[in-house]
């Protein structure tokens, strides 16, 4: 399992390899908005602060959204577009950027 954080609801959650972030979000009932769901409107944008690295790989879809936004940041994600993907480590999200 992999430690998660959801840094501006104080809220830690214990989560499974494969299991996405709008799936958590729901279940821990974090504050994290989302609008659109697909990865357009940019509104789940989060920065993750720690473990990048135990997440998929950004996809195209957001990256354009996010170019489309000016987001500079690499550690910028949008939350609806990701998942964990790793049995174990540590992740801590901020999504009140
Ligand atoms: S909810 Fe629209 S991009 Fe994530």
């Amino acid at each position: 399992m992999v430690n998660l954080f959801l840094k501006d609801d104080n809220i830690k959650a214990n989560v499974p390899n494969g299991k996405s972030l709008r799936e958590i979000a729901r279940k821990t009932g974090a504050s994290m908005e989302f609008g659109c769901r697909v990865g357009d409107c940019a509104t789940c944008i989060a920065k993750v602060i720690k473990g990048g690295e135990l997440l998929n790989d950004i996809n195209e879809k957001e990256l354009l959204a996010l170019n489309a936004i000016g987001a500079q940041d690499d550690n910028l994600r949008l939350m609806c577009q990701c998942r964990v993907e790793a049995e174990e480590g540590e992740i801590e999200i901020s999504y009140f950027i």
